[in-house]
């Protein structure tokens, strides 16, 4: 961008310069007629009329003062504007400074610098210039940063919060716009901390870091707009200051611990119900196991084989419990399935054969259909899904009802195992929760027939690993129908 010199021109201070100059020509003015006076005088003694000295006078006064004032004018012109300009750029230089107009000055100072004076203007002029790359490199370097911080802020899935001493925002990021807040009142510049949250925990630990200038941290509930229960947060708030000063706000972070509190209470859930499986079949070992000793002692053994049955019993439950707790945790810690092409057939037959004795007594129809006749999948795992789910029908079902095994290929490479019955159904409030580890319709009953409520849990998470999907239908007095779905994909 090519600018004309004039830019720089300070037209008030160059008029009020050049009067001054004026001013001061008057003297100068005066001296010119007093020599013009003399100068007359001198010549006069040759001249006989007055109308010569008059004309004479004129002449010389004129062409002497016309002489003076224009070398004057013209040296106080050219002394002006030499001192007047580079000042004037200066001026406009540090205005443009101060407005960090630095587009500005990068576009003239190549310009400028072909007016550059030498000595102290010129020296003015080149420090200044200095000052304002010094500057525009940190002005631009202050921006990236804050850039770069308000990317970082903004990234993390953290809600963050800055407020100033008065509770008011300074500052929050996209997470926090997400979960707290409200598109309206975002829009507002002087919200404050209590517009966001009721939740006295909150406004307290911001209360008390603004107070005592120290990080706190706190764990609290809040309940969010448009869900039903409230979230856990571990919101942890420290002082923002400069340094050697007062805070002059605090920022919090609120950190969604919900899904860890979720987890925990699962896992304490866990260790309650595993205690109590344990403790129930062990109180029993130990009574009877004592019980027997008594009768040894007392040489009363007409009552040993029963009192040893039920401590068989009781250990096999412990075993069978312990078995399934350990397929779980493997199942849960991602170990490798061992894949091979099985056939449906044989291992529908071998799991009936391992049933046989629970089902013979019962009486029960047990129907089975081949569809289809191979699945590539963890044989062991799937032998355990269809053990599982024929054991609870012939378990649950009433004696000499009707159980139906079928296998069948959906035309998008799915392979489809239904184990249904028309046994007295699951009411349809359990169905969310059937799948839970532990988890039993009538808990009492489930207990009477050795059931810990971890079989469903294991179907569902081998069904899960093979990357398919349980579902059960039904409801009271409808049967039950679990139907488990295994995508092959196309090469198989
Ligand atoms: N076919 C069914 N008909 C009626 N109720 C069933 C049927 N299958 C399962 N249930 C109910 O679902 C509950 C959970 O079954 P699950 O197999 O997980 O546990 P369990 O059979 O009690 O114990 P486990 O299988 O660990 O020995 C059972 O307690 C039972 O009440
Ligand atoms: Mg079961």
């Amino acid at each position: 961008m090519s600018e004309s010199p004039l830019q720089f021109f300070p037209k008030q201070l160059f008029y009020r310069f050049f009067l001054t100059q004026l001013l001061v020509a008057a003297p100068v003015l005066l001296l010119v007629v007093l020599a013009s006076r003399f100068y007359i005088v001198h010549e006069s003694a040759q001249i006989r009329s007055a109308a010569e000295i008059i004309s004479l006078f004129d002449r010389t006064f004129f062409l002497l003062s016309l002489g003076t004032a224009v070398l004057f004018s013209g040296l106080s012109f050219w002394l002006g504007y030499r001192l007047i300009f580079p000042l004037g750029r200066i001026i406009v230089k540090a205005r443009a400074i101060s407005q960090k107009d630095y587009g500005f000055l990068s576009d003239n100072e190549e310009n400028s610098a072909s007016y550059l004076e030498t000595g102290e203007w010129s020296d003015l002029e080149s420090t200044l210039n200095r000052i304002e790359r010094n500057l525009q490199t940190q002005d631009i370097r202050l921006s990236m940063e804050r850039e770069e911080l308000e990317a970082i802020i903004s990234g993390i899935t953290e809600a963050v919060i800055a407020v100033n001493r008065e509770g008011e925002l300074l500052f929050f990021n996209s997470q926090f716009a997400v979960l707290f807040g409200d598109q309206e009142e975002m829009k507002q510049k002087t919200q404050r901390l209590a517009t966001f949250f009721r939740n006295p925990d909150v406004l307290e630990v911001f209360r008390t870091t603004l107070q005592d200038g120290l990080a706190h941290t706190v764990s609290t509930q809040i309940q969010l707009k448009n869900e039903a229960v409230p979230r856990y947060f571990s919101l942890s708030v420290a002082p923002l200051r400069l340094p050697k000063k007062d805070a002059y706000g605090a920022i919090g972070v609120f950190h969604d611990v919900t899904e860890l509190k979720r987890m925990d209470q699962i896992r304490i859930d866990f260790v309650a119900n595993v205690s109590h499986e344990l403790r129930t079949p062990l109180t029993s070992v130990k009574g009877f196991a004592e019980t027997l000793a008594e009768d040894v002692k007392n040489n009363r053994l007409e009552l040993a084989p029963k009192h040893l049955g039920i401590i068989t019993r009781n250990v096999d439950r412990l075993i069978a419990l312990v078995h399934d707790l350990l397929d779980l945790s493997s199942l849960e810690s991602g170990a490798e399935l061992e894949k091979e092409k099985i056939s449906l057939r044989e291992l529908t037959e071998k799991v009936l054969q391992q049933l046989e004795p629970l089902a013979k007594p019962k009486g029960h129809i047990i129907k089975v259909y081949i569809d289809t006749e191979f699945l590539f999948a963890d044989p062991k795992r799937i032998e355990q899904v269809l053990f599982n789910l024929t054991e609870n029908a012939i378990k649950y079902v009433p004696n000499g009802k009707t159980i139906e095994l079928r296998w069948r290929a959906d035309p998008d490479h799915t392979i489809i195992l239904h184990v249904s019955d028309d046994g007295p159904g699951i009411p349809a409030e359990h169905h969310a929760r059937l799948f839970e580890r532990f988890y039993r319709v009538d808990s009492v009953r489930g207990r009477d027939q050795g059931g810990t409520g971890l079989g469903l849990a294991i179907v569902k998470h081998i069904v899960n690993r093979h990357g398919g999907h349980v579902k059960v239908h039904g409801g009271l007095g409808k049967g039950t129908e679990f139907i488990c779905c295994f995508p092959q994909g196309k090469d198989r």
